[in-house]
């Protein structure tokens, strides 16, 4: 039986990701072994690590990972290496060598009007942000330096590393409206121009699919002004993190933004927002975005797609039937907390 690393981690990460493996439980029953192991903060307090050896170990031999979210302001004062993102979340992405972290933006028909923006913009959107997750500023050498104080990160990108993303742009391409829109800043980052310059090449191998290249603080704007001009977007790991935000409150709320981090292998699947330490433990937390991650998880990892369909179609269906959670609440809607939110979705299967 196919073996599924569970690991809630802090804040909402406990709530919703019980939510998640429930409605996984539903639809495909006796399918797979669940067993869950402490990273983040939690990990912190039981452990003194971030990334316990046993929770790597485990994750590296499991066939997917589920997780919820890490970190909290008690953990914020710790040396960084020894913070849940830097000391957890990193390492996870980079020894798992999970490079591609896909961010599916689509818009439920039943929350068209609960996004900030305008329906008639938001109306179309289905479009997909494909971020290169293992390089770039975030694992680039960082470091202070004295007399003057100063702080760097640096942005390098190697060819296979912007080769293998850029390819797997143009492979998702194919599946869908065959369109890539690479993002960078090549009218002022080396590194941007050599991305734009492997792009390119990259695209020779799929002369079917559409290549545009767009600068990033462009693709920001165009994300609000008419987002339904993407198909798929592929850009490096910090670009991402930013537009991905951007690009959820298209779909009303960071709380319905599912993301599956994947290398041709194995996935990892964690909703895009964070640990909300500010809502936690008191049943508010959308359980949606990570029930939509379960549903990747059940179609890239396990080829289940008519399960991942039908878990799609019961959020639908719930969202429909007017039921929300708190953070897509509008003036009389009917809202339900984190486990009645999952337990109807359950119903709904
Ligand atoms: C995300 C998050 C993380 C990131 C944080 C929590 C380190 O914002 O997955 O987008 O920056 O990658
Ligand atoms: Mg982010």
């Amino acid at each position: 039986m196919p073996e599924i690393a569970v690991l809630p981690g802090d804040g909402i990460g406990r709530e919703i990701i019980p939510e998640a493996v429930a409605v996984v439980q539903a639809v495909a029953p006796d399918k797979f072994t669940w067993r869950e192991y402490l990273v983040g903060g939690a990990a912190i307090d039981a452990t003194g690590s971030p990334l316990p050896p046993e929770t790597l170990a485990a994750c590296l031999a499991a066939d997917a990972v589920l997780l919820g979210a890490v970190g909290g302001p008690q953990w914020d004062t710790l040396p960084p290496a020894r913070r849940p993102e830097l000391g957890a979340l990193l390492p996870l992405r980079k020894q798992l060598e999970l490079y591609a972290n896909i961010r599916p933006v689509r818009v439920q028909k039943a929350l068209v009007g609960a996004s900030t923006l305008k329906a008639e913009v938001v109306e179309k959107v289905d479009l997909v942000v494909m971020r290169e997750l293992t390089g770039g500023l975030y694992f680039g050498e960082k470091g202070r330096r004295t007399a003057p104080r100063a702080a760097y990160d640096t942005l390098i990108y190697t060819e296979d590393e912007i080769r293998r993303i850029v390819r797997l742009a143009f492979l998702w391409a194919r599946e869908r409206r065959r369109r890539v829109c690479s993002v960078d800043k090549a009218n002022i980052l080396e590194s941007s121009r050599f991305w734009r310059e492997i792009a390119e090449d990259e695209g020779r191998n799929f002369p079917d699919v559409e290549l545009t290249h767009m600068y990033v603080d462009n693709a920001a704007m165009q994300l609000v002004r008419r987002p339904e001009q993407f198909d798929v977007i592929v850009t490096e790991n910090m670009f991402g993190d930013i537009l991905t935000d951007l690009a959820s409150m298209l779909s009303g709320s960071i709380g319905m933004l599912p993301s599956a981090s994947l290398n041709g292998k194995k996935g990892l699947y964690e909703p895009a927002h964070g640990s909300a330490p500010d809502i936690a433990g008191r049943n508010l937390a959308n359980p949606l975005a990570a029930i939509l991650s379960a549903a990747m998880m059940l179609k890239y990892s396990f080829d289940l797609t008519a399960e991942s369909a039908r878990i799609e179609k019961a959020v639908a269906d719930v969202l429909a039937a007017g039921w929300r959670p708190a953070d897509l609440a509008g003036p009389g809607d009917r809202v339900l907390g984190t486990r009645e939110l999952g337990a109807k979705v359950r119903e709904a299967l």
